[in-house]
């Protein structure tokens, strides 16, 4: 993330945590979508992680977040992936790189703002640029449908509502759309991010005639 030479293809790690596969699916889109605009996607889902899923997550441009939403919040699997990042957080190992979240849940609200709001703080406390959905509300007018994007009126991130009794391949269209949407729209703003830098190293650091 942080050699400063100019990256065509934007490194972008999706972190997710998914007990029953609903958040998965999900992350598929979120995956794909940021695919579509150039990047690089490796995602991991989390549980015990491997010295090369770490050193994925330590050299991404982005990292974009997902949990699903148990008892109002993030899992207690996504909090424990955060508390494994300590040492990192107080190091200032991911400052500066690009994040984003998503989550679902089993109701149309279920509290899941919460988890957004802890997963943007979880990013904050990394020192990350926190990118948010770049989406108007759907389904909010009298003629409205639910399959609009963003249907679910959410600003912070994507958030998405599965039944739950719901397989993982049955999560609204609208829900994968907004997430595709997600991972475009972080996979654009890392590429832009990336050559500002390289810009700015130029205009600071000028390469002097014949050096
Ligand atoms: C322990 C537990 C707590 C849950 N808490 C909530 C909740 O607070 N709000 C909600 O809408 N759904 C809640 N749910 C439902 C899940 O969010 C829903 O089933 C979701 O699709 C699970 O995603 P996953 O398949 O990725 O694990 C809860 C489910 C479990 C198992």
């Amino acid at each position: 993330m942080s050699d400063n030479t100019f990256h065509d293809a934007p490194s972008v790690a999706v972190a997710y945590q998914s007990g029953f596969g609903h958040t998965a699916f999900l992350a598929e889109a979120v995956a794909a979508g940021a695919r579509s605009a150039g990047a690089a996607v490796t995602p991991i889902r989390l549980g015990d992680l491997t010295e090369e899923d770490w050193q994925t997550l330590d050299t991404a441009d982005a990292i974009i977040f997902g949990t699903a939403t148990y008892m109002g919040n993030v899992s207690a699997a996504f909090q424990t992936f955060a508390e494994q990042t300590g040492r990192r957080c107080q190091q200032g190992t991911w400052r500066d790189k690009v994040a984003a979240g998503f989550t679902n849940s089993g109701s149309k609200s279920g509290d899941k703002l919460n988890s957004l709001v802890s997963l943007a703080v979880f990013a904050a406390q990394h020192h990350m640029h926190w990118v948010n959905l770049g989406l108007g509300p759907g389904w909010n007018h009298s003629t409205a449908s639910a399959d609009e994007l963003n249907r679910l009126g959410f600003w912070l991130g994507a958030a998405a509502a599965t039944d739950v009794d719901a397989n993982p391949d049955q999560v609204h269209p609208s829900d994968v759309a907004t997430c595709e949407h997600l991972g475009r729209r972080v996979a654009e703003v890392t590429r832009q991010l990336v050559a500002g830098r390289v810009a700015a190293q130029a205009v600071t650091e000028p390469v002097t005639a014949g050096a």
